[in-house]
């Protein structure tokens, strides 16, 4: 007799999660979600607005209605309120540009085995940095929408209240900046990031009514001279691109921005101590394995570590609140 055996769920569910990625990110890409009319479609309408073939956009709303995405009434679709929250352009919630980031993602995760074999992104760096003009909004946007909820997060445990020169470091579309300079009086802010990816910015912040408390500034961060005198620097959503040299060179280089007292906040994904968990944390340093040479993800301990010898006191974890598994560490200039 054979012993029982652990039930394979588990195993089914990872081996065909991507199934379910890919219905969603298809649906966002089409439009289904997009402009999906109030009173609902057929599958002969939606395919006829989609430019779709009938049959299996069927099969597609029919999943959609299986994951949760839409809702059906006879034989008309809608979007379910999560979805009109989330993949309506017309919501303030909107993360359709994040998908599209994801969307773009999924070709260098089917070349994972080619990474982990010879440790190089497959994703070309540069894509979506500039080299590629779509990918890099799509990504600039991405960061804005997710942004949108983190840093409203951010801004909850941060307390920058009295300080007025934040230096924003990898600051990418300048979300954390709006809302930061928003939400303390008197603070201004400099966004240094790549000159592409600034140049996107710099519409965000327009739209965002934030141009005038917020400055950019294009440049390599490692070569590029940092403004200095700053009483607080934030490096968000950045270090897990740099190996430990560059993230011990890159604190330094923020030790020297800041004035005496000056307040140093690292917002991250991080992995706790031994590195296997949670499993966002793993994931996310899998896919930037795929997207950076040399990147991961770093145990949050090790990074108060190297923040503690770059000078750095007093530092403090703060989780910031779901949906993203991001946590604050949070020290001042000794
Ligand atoms: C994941 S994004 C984080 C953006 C923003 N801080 C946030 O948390 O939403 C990483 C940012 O680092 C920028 N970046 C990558 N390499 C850089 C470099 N060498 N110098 C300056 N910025 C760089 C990217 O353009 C991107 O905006």
């Amino acid at each position: 007799m054979c012993a029982a055996l652990p039930d394979p769920a588990p195993i089914l569910q990872l081996a065909t999660g991507y199934w379910g990625s890919q219905a969603l990110l298809t649906a966002n890409r089409v439009g289904l979600f997009a402009g999906a009319p109030a009173g609902g479609e057929t599958a002969a309408e939606a395919a006829a607005r989609l430019s779709t073939a009938e049959r299996p956009t069927l099969l597609l709303l029919n999943a959609c209605v299986a994951l949760g995405l839409l809702a059906r009434d006879g034989d008309r679709y809608t979007p379910t309120p999560t979805a009109a929250a989330f993949l309506s352009p017309a919501s303030p919630a909107y993360l359709g540009d994040a998908l599209r980031y994801s969307d773009d993602l999924y070709g260098p995760w089917g070349r994972l085995e080619e990474a982990v074999r010879h440790d190089h992104p497959t994703l070309p760096p540069t894509d979506i940095l500039g080299g590629d003009p779509a990918q890099t909004r799509h990504f600039v946007r991405a960061m804005h929408q997710r942004a949108l909820g983190i840093a409203r997060g951010l801004v909850e445990v941060i307390d920058l209240t009295g300080r007025t020169r934040l230096l924003d470091v990898g600051g990418g579309p300048g979300t954390y900046s709006a809302l930061l300079t928003d939400r303390f009086p008197g603070l201004r802010s400099t966004v240094l990031d790549l000159p592409p990816v600034v140049a996107i910015a710099g519409e965000i912040l327009a739209e965002l009514g934030a141009s005038e408390r917020v400055a950019t500034l294009g440049g390599d961060c490692h070569t590029t001279t940092w403004p200095g005198g700053n009483d607080c620097l934030l490096i968000s959503g950045f270090l897990h691109r740099e190996s430990e040299a560059g993230c011990r060179a890159l604190l330094e280089r923020a030790r020297a921005a800041l004035a005496p007292g000056g307040l140093l906040i690292v917002a991250d994904v991080f992995t706790g101590e031994g590195g296997d968990g949670p499993p966002f944390a793993c994931l996310f340093g899998l896919n930037m394995l795929l997207s950076a040479p040399g990147a991961g993800v770093h145990p949050a301990p090790a990074m108060a570590e190297w923040m503690a010898d770059a000078g750095f006191t007093a530092v403090a974890t703060h989780p910031l609140p779901p949906p993203m598994p991001h946590t604050a560490l949070v020290a001042v200039r000794g």
